[in-house]
């Protein structure tokens, strides 16, 4: 199975809402391995750049809105099927289709504020994690622990 790498996003609310370490534990439990993490503020710059795809939908300029409103934790995630394995742990973008024990079912309440954002393809994932991190801050450390996940 290919390991590969995704991008998540905690949003803003999370650190105000003191879950951080919920939020990033069930990644962990999961297996998922953290090689990349830091909290930053989003620019609108920025913002417009993660969310081109979404420029002209009516919920465009709140969503940028609600991106650059509070700092947020970036991260890189490794796994088989990160990906896939990662979107699954999110649950439904909407969070009235979201299952109970994933993280949009279990801490968001709307869409707009649906609390973590996960890569949707390989092109995406490569596309955010360069837009948000620099090569130097992405860590390959060695997992003595593999052969148990
Ligand atoms: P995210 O996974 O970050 O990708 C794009 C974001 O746009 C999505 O999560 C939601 O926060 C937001 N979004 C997508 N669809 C809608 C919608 N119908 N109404 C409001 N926000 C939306």
């Amino acid at each position: 199975m290919a390991t590969e790498r995704t991008f998540a996003m905690l949003k803003p609310g999370v650190l105000s809402r003191r879950v951080v370490g919920e939020i990033i534990s069930k990644i962990e439990r999961k297996g998922f391995k953290i090689i990349g993490l830091k909290m930053i503020s989003v620019t609108r710059d920025l913002a417009e750049r993660q969310y081109a795809e979404h420029k002209g939908k009516p919920f465009y300029l709140d969503l940028l809105d609600y991106i650059t409103s509070g700092p947020v934790l970036v991260m890189v995630l490794e796994a088989d099927q990160a990906i896939k394995l990662f979107r699954l742990l999110c649950g439904l973008t909407s969070p009235d289709q979201a299952l109970p024990g994933t993280i949009r079912g279990d801490y968001a309440l709307h869409t707009s504020t649906n609390i973590v954002h996960a890569s949707d393809s390989k092109e995406s994932a490569a596309r955010e994690i360069g837009l948000f991190f620099k090569p130097e801050e992405i860590i390959d450390w060695e997992d003595a622990n593999q052969k148990w996940i």
